[in-house]
């Protein structure tokens, strides 16, 4: 599996989203995303699934440290208690003593930062973590954090697509020797998978659309992409891009849709994004 070193984390390139997913439904598809060769998958205490996702790791039963387990804290609890007691129950539902990498869901401006960051690196010391970051930060946000925590933070997750420049943020990650994960990555319900850059190439190298963007961004340094499906048949297709690649002309040909600037994940609580 290929994967993208952030200081000192080795996270694999393409992990499962699993947003929306619940049930009997999530537990299968995480099941069957591990059986299908997934080694990462992406969850949060607010998506109310981290007991399907843990149900869905023990039945696939592969070696523990095979896996990379994402999970995040809501913006509520991020005072440094309900931080602790939100990273211990997502564990104790996920079925886990620790997982790969332990996120700030969204930054919020009522928490001190540095408490936050104290109660994430706490979480990172006392072993309920192996790597920590931080999600939907952007740049000025992203050096706050910097400043507090150094190198120990390894990813910020954030929305990008063909349809969302995010090249401030990916400059400041690469700086930091983070990884950037893409959240959304195939813009959800954006007609990306239609665009005649993205149909193109996938005429071309015989791939679907969705291969031609997720191979879009795994084939940019430092990018990881976490696409969900509810379709046990795309789990292999999401996975299986690692096989070719895109030509320069077809990069910049699909980046240049970024210039639509379209953001899906915008809220009411929402930082003041990169311009
Ligand atoms: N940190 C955050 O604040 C944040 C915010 C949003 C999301 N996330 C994470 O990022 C993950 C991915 O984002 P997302 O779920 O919002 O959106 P996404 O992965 O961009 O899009 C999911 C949609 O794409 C479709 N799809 C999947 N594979 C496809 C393919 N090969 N061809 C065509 N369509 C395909 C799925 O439909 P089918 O089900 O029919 O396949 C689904 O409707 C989430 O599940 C979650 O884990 C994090």
């Amino acid at each position: 599996m290929h994967s993208v070193d952030a200081n000192g984390a080795h996270i694999p390139s393409i992990g499962l989203g699993t947003w929306t997913l619940r049930g009997d439904q999530c537990a299968d598809l995480v099941q069957a995303a591990i059986e299908t060769g997934y080694r990462h998958i992406d969850t949060a205490a607010m998506y109310k699934n981290e007991d399907d996702v843990g149900r869905g790791i023990a039945r696939a039963g592969v070696p523990r440290d095979e896996l990379f387990v994402t999970t995040k804290v809501w913006p509520t609890d991020l005072a440094a208690a309900d931080f602790r007691r939100s990273a211990e129950q997502s564990l104790d539902r996920l079925g886990l003593e620790q997982v790969d990498l332990l996120l700030i869901h969204w930054p919020n401006p009522a928490i001190r930062l540095s408490e936050t960051i104290g109660a994430l690196e706490a979480a990172l010391k006392d072993g309920l973590t192996r790597n920590i970051g931080v999600s939907n930060f952007p740049t000025a946000l992203l050096a706050d954090a910097m400043s507090l925590a150094g190198h120990s933070l390894s990813a910020n997750q954030v929305e990008y697509h063909p349809k969302l420049d995010q090249s401030k943020v990916l400059a400041a990650c690469r700086a930091a020797g983070m990884a950037m994960v893409s959240y959304c990555p195939l813009g959800r319900g954006l007609d990306i998978l239609h665009e005649p850059a993205v149909a193109e190439a996938a005429a071309k190298h015989g791939r679907t659309p969705g291969q031609i963007v997720l191979r879009w961004h795994v084939q940019q340094p430092g990018v990881i992409a976490i696409p969900r499906t509810t379709r046990r048949e795309r789990l292999a297709e999401n996975l299986d891009v690692f096989g070719f690649e895109l030509t320069e002309a077809e990069m910049h040909a699909i980046s240049a849709l970024q210039a639509a600037n379209n953001r899906i994940c915008d809220f009411e609580f929402s930082p003041v994004w990169d311009g």
